[in-house]
């Protein structure tokens, strides 16, 4: 008796800018054959591209893709945060999406939309964790002499880039390393890290 895989994981990811992780999801989900462990079939589909920011260069490049896009501004909402995130948290839920991956989403979200996703938000922080949260990572690792820099994929939760690790890649810092090059160096390593963490994440959900 043949037993049918179970269909991807539908998945939103959020972007505010290049969306260069998103691109990294998107790729991996679209290689037959290509998940993390090669020859295994990815365990995730990324079905929205959803931005806060009109101009974010990823946009382009997830509809050259073929996944679908959608952008719900935050200006028109002023201070109301949980406003807009009504209207993000409609289109994600319009898309029929099951988990929500940030990547590079500039927004700090209200314990609103961070509770109604709770378990299925993932996001990536340029950072090892618990090290560093919030911006200028790569300064402040440059700063402190620190040998090895890194990114991690976490859960999200209301407190800002706190949640769960799920997982996290290292690299080394170079004399002479620059907050640049070091984040070029980081990103690399983002590329690989979140898919394979995402694969892995949609692979342990319950059936549903
Ligand atoms: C990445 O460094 C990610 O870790 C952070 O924002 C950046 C987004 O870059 N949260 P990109 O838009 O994926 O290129």
């Amino acid at each position: 008796m043949s037993s049918e895989p179970a269909p991807p994981i539908r998945v939103a990811v959020l972007i505010s800018g290049a969306g260069s992780n998103m691109a990294a999801l998107i790729d991996a989900a679209q290689t037959p054959g290509g998940g993390p462990e090669s020859g295994s079939e990815n365990s995730y589909e990324v079905a929205l591209v959803l931005s806060n920011m009109e101009d974010a260069g990823g946009l382009a490049i997830a509809a050259a893709k073929g996944v679908e896009t959608a952008v719900v501004p935050h200006r028109p909402f002023g201070n109301d945060r949980e406003a807009h995130e009504k209207a993000v948290d409609a289109a994600l839920r319009r898309a029929g999406v099951h988990v929500v991956a940030l990547a590079g989403y500039m927004r700090v979200l209200t314990p609103w939309l961070v509770g109604g996703w709770r378990d299925r938000m993932l996001n990536i922080h340029p950072s090892l964790l618990p090290l560093y949260p919030g911006l200028h990572t790569h300064a402040r690792a440059i700063a402190a002499g620190d040998a090895q820099a890194g990114c991690t994929v976490h859960l999200v939760t209301e407190g800002v880039d706190e949640g769960p690790i799920l997982g996290q890649a290292r690299v080394p810092i170079v004399p002479g390393d620059t907050p640049a090059s070091l984040a070029e160096r980081v990103k690399t390593a983002e590329h690989g890290l979140y898919p394979r963490v995402l694969d892995d994440f949609c692979k342990g959900l319950a059936p549903r």
